[in-house]
């Protein structure tokens, strides 16, 4: 029953038995793990012909499939995941948040959308400092003074202007119908759940439905009348159902009740934005990311670029050679993030420079084959001139062959923990991705600088990667993952292990993962997955190794040569691929 899962899955080539057995035993064991305690029947990795949506909770995922039979289009799929997932998957998906979303249709157009949170306008630079300058821990992590302004409802309206063919209220329904009859929840998020109890009883001015008198149990259901009456309001009202009238008074009145600083004007005001995506090449294949906010489609390409020269294929799959290669341009890449981006509506983003052949280059010419590079000599460049890092990605291809690649968050799990009273939905914590000052690590052990730096009205800089990749013009693969400063390099590492070492999208997406990101100078590794001697060969080479939990949850579709599409739902997660 366990190694049911794996029987699809061939490798298209064979020099990679060895690894592709460490692989398979892994998948193996998550999948045993995932199975025995799944309450609903679910498709992990699952070929289908028309169209695909791969999202992390298995009744969103079939939501989108259901509106893809009825004749939606991708993005009315998504539209309808992206409110199915603020109901099945509280722990990331969300209207109190925000995210980002690409785009390309079968008639070639490409496009990204920004709907990420925005700094409210009382916010200031060193509103989570104290009066000697330090940083108060947790200030932009927990509670109201940790939310930006909401951008996901905007977002989506933004989103069904442009290539919306459903009408909004059937998007918008199936959501409201989970919140009214509640759902069962999964053994993980029973788990999570009961976690974070003492957090939601602290961090709420009203008691919200997540907080039980018992713990959580796997097949318990979870009922959301609040957030139901929320949703019905969005779907009665549009836009203005969340940003005006009694959902914003009543956002306003949870920040004067918890000294939040979100004011009507700021929901009033909010805008998602079209942006013009990150694309470019790596060999055959055509990159399409996400832009500033986000670092996550320049940091992608740099990486990308950066090894491109060496011959990943010849050096073999997680050999010591190919995953030093590979931290090593991590390494440089996330030194260049630190320094240079943040919200291009504020701050030069020196793009261009920043993707430039020759100065990639530049910065892998310290590269040593023999040794690791310390971080304190990798400055970003110059040019001339446990809590859980929780976010949610889904992809989404229809019949017509447009594809949508979402990425959506609260930032960490629950987000601020604190559910708007009366409203049944979080507000998220997305002002820590600001750099609350410079050089001070944030959640996700990342450093920033005056580009990062709060301001009302900014974006703060994220990492999330949503992605779509074209091979000699054709939709190629969509992909994604949660993982906070781990998106980038799991979504880098999931498309090198089909583009260069030929894997099946389900195996390079259940592939064992490694991350660094400069600071902290380490590479971090999975628990399961390398070997004692994979990693004293790292360790010679004067990496500083750090085992974890594991790394994202990548949700994928791979357009296969005969056209079908094959869908990959981590098993990490309980993520989950339904097409027809
Ligand atoms: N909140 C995580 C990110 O946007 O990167």
């Amino acid at each position: 029953m366990c190694n049911k899962l794996l029987l699809p899955y061939t490798t298209n080539g064979s020099i990679l038995l060895k690894p592709l057995l460490v692989l398979i035993f892994i998948g193996f064991t998550i999948s045993c793990k995932v199975n025995s305690s799944r309450i609903y029947d679910y498709k992990k990795s699952f070929i289908a012909e028309k169209g695909m949506v791969v999202s992390a909770h298995p009744l969103a995922s079939k939501i989108g499939n259901e509106i893809l039979q009825q004749g939606g289009n991708a993005i009315d799929a998504a539209i309808a995941v992206q409110f199915a997932l603020a109901v099945v998957y509280p722990v990331a998906g969300n209207i109190g948040g925000g995210g980002f979303m690409i785009v390309h249709t079968s008639g070639g157009k490409i496009d990204a959308l920004d709907y990420r949170e925005k700094a409210p306008q009382k916010a200031h630079k060193d509103m989570y400092l104290d009066k000697d300058g330090n940083v108060i821990p947790r200030l932009s992590l927990d509670g109201h003074l940790a939310a930006g302004v909401p951008g996901a409802v905007d977002g989506m309206f933004k989103a069904h202007e442009r290539y919306g063919r459903m009408s909004m209220r059937n998007l918008i329904q199936p959501a409201i119908e989970l919140a009214e009859n509640g759902f069962a929840v999964t053994k993980q998020q029973a788990k999570n759940l009961n976690e974070k109890r003492a957090d939601f009883v602290r961090l709420n001015t009203t008691q919200p439905v997540f907080v039980k008198e018992t713990t959580w149990k796997a097949g318990d259901l979870l009922q959301q009348k609040d957030l139901a009456i929320s949703l019905e309001l969005i779907r009665d009202l549009g836009r203005t159902g969340f940003y005006e009238g009694s959902t914003a008074k009543k956002i306003v009145a949870e920040m004067k009740a918890g000294n939040g600083i979100i004011s009507l004007e700021d929901l009033k005001n909010y805008k998602s934005v079209w942006r013009e995506p990150i694309s470019g090449n790596y060999k055959d294949y055509s990159i399409i990311s996400m832009p500033p906010p986000s670092s996550g489609g320049i940091a992608l390409m740099q990486m990308l670029k950066m090894v491109e020269p060496f011959d990943l294929k010849g050096l073999g799959f997680h050999s010591k050679e190919a995953i030093h290669v590979m931290a090593e341009a991590e390494r440089r890449v996330y030194a260049d993030r630190a320094t240079h981006l943040g919200d291009s509506d504020f701050v030069e983003v020196p793009i261009d420079k920043l993707l430039n052949k020759d100065y990639l280059k530049k910065r892998m010419k310290s590269f040593n084959a023999f040794s690791a590079t310390s971080s304190e000599t990798i400055k970003s460049g110059i040019f001339n001139g446990n809590e859980s890092e929780e976010t949610t990605h889904f992809s989404i291809v229809d019949a017509e062959g447009n594809a949508v690649s979402v990425t959506t968050t609260l930032n960490t799990g629950y987000g601020s923990k604190t559910v708007v009273s009366d409203a049944g939905f979080l507000l998220n914590n997305e002002m820590d991705d600001f750099s609350s000052k410079p050089g001070v690590p944030n959640f996700y052990g990342l450093v920033g600088a005056e580009a990062n730096a709060i301001a009302p009205g900014k974006r703060m800089l994220s990492s999330m990667t949503p992605t779509i990749v074209l091979k000699d013009g054709k939709l190629f693969m969509v992909l994604g993952t949660p993982g906070g400063s781990t998106i980038i390099t799991s979504v880098f590492q999931t498309f090198i292990n089909v583009a260069e070492y030929e894997m099946t999208m389900t195996e390079a997406v259940n592939a064992p993962r490694f991350h660094h990101q400069w600071l902290p100078d380490q590479i971090s590794i999975e628990r399961e997955g390398f070997s004692d001697e994979l990693i004293k060969q790292l360790q010679n080479k004067g990496h500083v190794i750090k085992k974890r939990g594991g790394i994202g949850r990548v949700d994928a579709i791979l357009v296969l040569p005969n056209g079908k599409l094959e869908g990959a739902g981590d098993v990490r997660g309980d993520d989950a691929a339904e097409g027809y």
